[in-house]
């Protein structure tokens, strides 16, 4: 049976061949292809051309923070299990770090979990006049969702597994959404640019946030990332650029990660959040659809880097530390 998906890149619907869509009886192994032409999307209605493969850098998104795992038969017994595990003293990385699921909850009340996680689960809700108590409920509703959800703790998977699993989950997939995006931003420029000038100015924003973050992963993947792997495998501190340590391309990669964030910030500033206008064509709809996707990718993976791969590869540094 084919298991080939492909989503709807305005609401995040997906098609999977190996479901059909019961809603609409459409048996399973229907390939997406078969389907009418003038099929619409069942969430949304956007015509079939909105859709695109999963092999797109959405789908492992999609998979992480929206699908729903096994519910818990006793959630009592999960609530008091994992009710220790939160504190509104917490930092919200520290949070997600234990269980990525919740970064689904503090995304939907905008709370910065990444360049921002060093901020307690208090000081975050305080800065966005937030209620901490509806939040820990949300965040032990989602623990329940995802207790059986079989994700990996990348708080002691070893340092190289973390390292190949951001670059084959973030960095590979990102690069090829960085083109196909640019493309679709200069478009949408041209032609919209007149009525809609803020685009011109996401262009801008997006190409310079594009080679930045292109340089980014590259001196991560040539230098940073190999130098990790080599202090946990060999236990020997390493000497990196004008003889300084560890630290130092730790530091750098920080504050490119907060230029990063900025610049998100501003292209969702500047689209009242990507929210398409009423003039909008679908490529119009396109663009701020995976501009979105690249801001929650972008979460997810400079949350991993600076709450978990960054402060562990610092502990490295004490040799005490490095054969545990
Ligand atoms: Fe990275
Ligand atoms: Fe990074």
């Amino acid at each position: 049976m084919s298991k080939t998906k492909t989503i709807c890149t305005v609401c995040n619907y997906i098609y999977d061949e190996a479901l059909g869509e019961p809603r609409l009886q459409i048996s399973p192994a229907l390939k997406f292809e078969d389907l009418p032409d003038e099929w619409p999307c069942p969430e949304c209605g956007s015509a079939k051309d909105m859709f695109q493969p999963c092999s797109c850098v959405s789908l492992p998104t999609y998979e992480q923070t929206c699908a729903v795992h096994q519910q818990d038969t006793n959630p009592n017994n999960t609530l008091a299990a994992t009710a220790e595990a939160i504190s509104k003293t917490t930092s919200v990385g520290q949070l997600v770090a234990q269980r990525p699921l919740r970064a689904c909850v503090l995304e939907q009340y905008g709370i910065d979990y990444c360049c921002g996680g060093k901020a307690t689960l208090e000081e975050a809700c305080r800065k966005k006049g937030l209620e901490v108590e509806e939040v820990l409920e949300k965040l032990l509703a989602a623990d329940r969702k995802g207790v059986q959800s079989g994700d990996t703790d990348w708080t002691t998977a070893s340092l190289k597994e973390l390292i190949d699993h951001i670059v084959s989950t973030y960095h590979q997939p990102v690069r090829q959404e960085l083109s196909r995006v640019a493309q679709l931003a200069e478009k949408v420029a041209r032609v919209h640019g007149d009525n809609h000038p803020e685009m011109v100015e996401v262009l801008n924003i997006f190409n310079r946030f594009k080679a930045q973050l292109e340089l980014h992963m590259q001196k991560e993947e040539m230098v940073l990332f190999p130098g990790i792997a080599s202090m946990e495998a060999t236990g020997t501190p390493q000497i990196f650029g004008c003889g300084g340590g560890i630290e130092h391309p730790i530091d750098v990669m920080n504050q490119e990660h907060d230029e990063a964030g900025e610049a998100l910030c501003a292209m969702r500033r500047l689209t009242h959040d990507y929210t398409p206008p009423d003039d909008a064509c679908s490529s119009f709809k396109v663009l701020l659809s995976s501009l979105a996707q690249i801001e929650s990718e972008m979460h997810q993976h400079v949350h991993k880097e600076n709450n978990i791969l960054f402060p562990r590869a610092l502990e490295l540094r004490n040799p005490a530390l490095i054969s545990r």
